[in-house]
């Protein structure tokens, strides 16, 4: 017998949230086949399985089964539960043998057409029509922790810190501290050693010799306010917590500690829900001015400032939603752009070239090497940008926008910031509460439009 999945186990799965979700239901639909929303013999002992929601009325569920009846349709199994969705109505679940796919589509047409019922199919897409999952709410970015490509301890031999053995325990006391972290706690406050404040103090120190001239506007904004504010100074590698604070004040971006290499699906979907995965540890002291993977250095001097811009924040956010349930070759696509912008962008300034990428911004000879002669600028273009280096760039979000309307996606979503959650547009009740909202907040810029007339 098939059951609905709400065992203490299934509600630690990916496939919970999605239940419990303000739209949940409807998601779940599409990544049955990736998360086993129902259980995985639903799948193989060829059956199909549907979701439906109906008004609390009597006999509002008996109208329905007569459908079926008619047309000789043996249901399996059913199952009932108030939605979660929409507080006056019941989903039901149900289950009919894959024989009788034929006579669906017309059951379902006169469901949706003549008795507006929401009529949701789990089982009968093929395999290749499954969207891969993605978070549906902040929280589910807890589940990334365990999904990183390698430990942060696990260092190459190439790496300055290799063999260093004091410097390995190091990394592997913050590799634990990210592991275990969970959204909603502090940011365990670190007690820098003096030697890593020193690190740190170089390569501020050098760094800020370069950002009046080198730097974007937007970063040389914020920058200030960080030394006010969170502690970048010198003799001070500022806190996580303390950053990650003045982020959400500023533009409700916030970090969180990673314990290692994400894949970019998973890093992408992170800043969908405006959400900076960040390393807290620093690079090998041996070797200051250089460092081959992210550290704290790199994020705090090279990302923050930005993540604290309005265009930026909403830049970066496009490209995490533009990620989310992608096809794979749709996220390489997405993480070269961000490579090319969020790393490594340039912006025009007037008739001046600024980075505004945080791969520059943080590391002294390549911010001095990219607005030399030496470097060829080319614009973005997010068709050729694979084959690019250095595209010349504003923020540029409506040719993202672009961008992710042509990726492949059997649905369209938006990020409610209230709920913090991932809603998927595909019922006529949320587009209304999407109108809604949009047309409160056409009333709101009109009125300030003829107040400022
Ligand atoms: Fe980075």
């Amino acid at each position: 017998m098939t059951k609905w999945a709400f065992t203490q186990e299934s509600l630690c799965s990916n496939t919970s949230v999605s239940l419990q979700g303000a739209t949940g239901l409807s998601v779940s639909l599409f990544i049955f086949q990736e998360t086993m929303y129902i259980e995985e013999n639903t799948y193989k002992n060829d059956m199909i399985s549907l979701i439906f929601l109906l008004k609390e009325k009597v006999g509002a569920l008996a109208k329905v089964l007569r459908i079926f009846e008619e047309k000789s349709i043996n249901l399996t199994h059913i199952e009932s539960r108030p939605s979660r969705v929409n507080k006056d109505e019941y989903e039901f679940f149900i289950n009919l043998d894959r024989r009788n796919t034929p006579l669906l589509t017309d059951i379902i047409k006169t469901l949706r057409n003549e008795m507006g019922v929401t009529v949701h199919e789990l089982s009968r897409k093929k395999k290749k029509d499954a969207v891969p999952w993605f978070p549906r709410t902040i929280q589910e970015l807890d589940r990334f922790a365990n999904q990183i490509l390698s430990y942060g301890a696990e260092l190459d031999a190439d790496h300055p810190g290799f063999k260093d053995p004091v410097y390995r325990a190091r990394r592997k006391e913050f590799a634990d501290m990210a592991y275990n972290y969970r959204h909603g706690q502090p940011i365990p406050k670190v007690t820098y050693t003096e030697e890593e404040k020193k690190t740190w103090g170089t390569v501020f120190r050098e760094l800020k010799t370069l950002y009046p001239t080198h730097a974007c506007y937007e970063h040389n904004h914020v920058f200030p306010l960080l030394e006010k504010y969170c502690g970048y100074q010198e003799d001070n590698i500022p806190q996580l917590e303390d950053v990650s604070k003045f982020l959400q004040t500023c533009t409700g971006f916030r970090l969180r500690p990673v314990a290692g290499l994400l894949s970019s699906r998973d890093f992408l979907a992170g800043l969908a829900f405006r959400v900076f995965h960040s390393t807290q540890y620093i690079r090998h002291g041996s070797k200051p001015m250089y460092t081959p993977e992210p550290d704290v250095c790199h994020e705090l001097l090279g990302h923050v400032p930005l993540f604290a811009d309005i265009s930026f924040a909403q830049f970066s956010q496009e490209i995490g939603l533009a990620s989310l349930g992608a096809p794979d070759e749709y996220i390489e696509k997405l993480a070269t752009v961000y490579w090319f912008t969020v790393e490594f962008g340039l912006c025009k300034e007037g008739d001046t070239i600024k980075a505004y990428g945080a791969g520059l911004l943080s590391s002294f000879g390549e911010l001095q090497y990219c607005l030399s002669d030496k470097p060829e600028i080319q614009s973005l273009n997010l068709e050729k940008t694979a084959v690019q280096k250095y595209p010349v760039t504003e923020f540029q979000p409506e040719k993202v926008r672009r961008f992710a309307s042509s990726i492949p996606r059997p649905f369209s979503i938006r990020y409610d910031p209230y709920t913090q959650r991932i809603e998927v547009l595909d019922n006529a009740k949320q587009l209304k509460n999407l109108a809604e909202s949009i047309s409160s907040e056409m009333g709101t810029l009109c009125s300030a439009l003829k107040k400022i007339e």
